[in-house]
């Protein structure tokens, strides 16, 4: 047989398909389904790297393998905004939550508990079925699926979903009409989000003035950032904290609920932190939760980063995903804002992601970053950067800042980046 593309491509699905299948065999692990008692992830451990990767593969190769049969033609009409609709009503009208785990109930039942129209409400759920969201066991009937009933089980996963075919769809949505009205803005109000709004305000302030939907922020980016790759002790481990002279001070500018900074409290007791944010509550709520025994070296405090830094002197400012929110006219703005507080060696060290030149970057991960990408321009005109947008944002924001460019954690998504006052 000829050599060729897909049939390389389905050798190695072959291939990487039976390592994984022998890992679970051989564990006594159960096989991949969406039975209602399913495992719910890949119960492949961090600890065995390889099959990890094989698993990867399968994904990554799968996916190439149905492009190329698609062919371009069927490839480009393949995209399916109708999954996300359909995900977007299950949430909205809590769906999930009215069939029993474990039971039965049926579609009239559904429609009386949600104040669906019966024959509407099983349009969408035949439409999620054959994404293996619920089940029909019999006619008329509806049980979950391991899929649906995460809906139920796992609030924050719920949060996540919700945010994402609510207010990230809806922006998406608006995007290319914000593109239209205001060609080329910077501005964070000139927006698919704010277009999907009706408002006039970033969406910072925005979420401000409306708290069910901060809240709603907050618990979908309280679930982002527990996702691999996002987690704090990438920070904390790989930065040399200890090297800061004792009773220094990390201002967490952005800081939200002050995740890191409650972590590096704990690794580091010489150290003390404020958390700052832009919303009263928000703060409020943050300062109510931290750890009680944390609380003298963790300060929390409202404060806009587009006004003057009121913490003057600090050892570090501390920014992790604040500047990808912003366009690089705010970025500089919210740079040129810690100035009259820095001292000679004050570091500003962020934790952002880096993206890397698309040569260097396989697909899979390519399509990941990008997303990301697109997110921040629906959301706020902003964006991810590479290292020169980096380098050149400070060297833009004021001439006193050096630039000392990072790295990258292993297993981290985010980069740790920092620059130093020269004054
Ligand atoms: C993507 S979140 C990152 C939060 C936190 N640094 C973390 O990594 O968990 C961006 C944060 O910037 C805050 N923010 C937005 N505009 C702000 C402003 N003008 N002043 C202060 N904080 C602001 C938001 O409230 C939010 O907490």
């Amino acid at each position: 047989m000829a050599y060729s593309q897909i049939i390389t491509l389905s050798a190695r699905i072959a291939e990487n398909t039976a390592k994984v299948n022998h890992y679970l065999a051989a564990n006594n692990l159960p096989q991949p389904s969406f039975g209602i008692d399913a495992p719910l992830q890949s119960l492949i451990p961090p600890t065995e790297p390889d099959i990890a990767a094989a698993r990867q593969a399968v994904i990554h190769d799968c996916l190439e393998l149905r492009q190329l049969m698609l062919g371009p033609k069927e490839h480009l009409s393949s995209f399916q905004h109708n999954e996300l609709v359909s995900q977007h009503v299950i949430l909205r009208f809590r769906l999930a939550e009215a069939v029993p785990i474990g039971g039965e109930t049926t579609f009239k039942q559904l429609g009386i508990a949600s104040g669906l129209n019966e024959a509407q409400l099983r349009k969408f759920l035949r439409y999620a079925m054959a994404q293996r969201i619920f089940t029909e066991p019999r006619p008329g009937v509806v049980a979950h699926t391991a899929a649906s009933r995460l809906l139920v089980e796992d609030q924050g996963l719920y949060n996540w979903l919700r945010f994402s075919t609510d207010d990230l769809w809806h922006a998406a949505c608006r995007t290319g009409d914000a593109l239209a009205q205001f060609p080329g803005s910077e501005e964070p109000n000139e927006t698919g989000f704010a277009l999907s709004n009706e408002t006039s305000k970033d969406m910072f302030h925005f979420l401000s003035e409306h708290p069910q939907r901060a809240e709603r922020f907050a618990a979908a980016m309280r679930f982002f950032t527990q996702r691999p790759g996002l987690e704090p002790v990438h920070v904390v481990e790989n930065y040399a904290w200890e090297a800061i002279r004792e009773g220094g001070t990390i201002v967490d500018v952005g800081g939200s609920h002050g995740i890191i900074s409650i972590e590096l409290a704990r690794q580091f007791p010489s150290l003390n932190f404020v958390v700052q944010d832009l919303d009263e509550p928000v703060v409020r709520y943050a300062e109510q939760q931290c750890p009680s025994d944390l609380s003298g070296r963790v300060q929390y405090m409202v404060h806009d980063f587009f006004e003057e830094q009121p913490i003057r002197g600090a050892e570090v400012y501390f920014l992790r995903a604040v500047l990808h929110n912003w366009s690089a006219k705010y970025a500089k703005k919210i740079l040129r804002a810690l100035v009259p507080a820095l001292k000679p060696g004050s570091r500003i060290i962020l934790n952002e992601p880096v993206i890397p030149e698309p040569s260097q970057v396989p697909p899979e991960m390519a399509a990941r970053l990008r997303a990301n990408d697109l997110v921040m321009l629906e959301l706020q005109n902003g964006g991810d950067r590479e290292m020169v947008d980096w380098e050149t944002l400070f060297a833009e924001a004021h001439h006193g800042f050096r630039f000392h460019g990072g790295k990258k954690p292993p297993g981290s998504n985010l980069w740790i980046l920092e620059a130093e006052w020269a004054g």
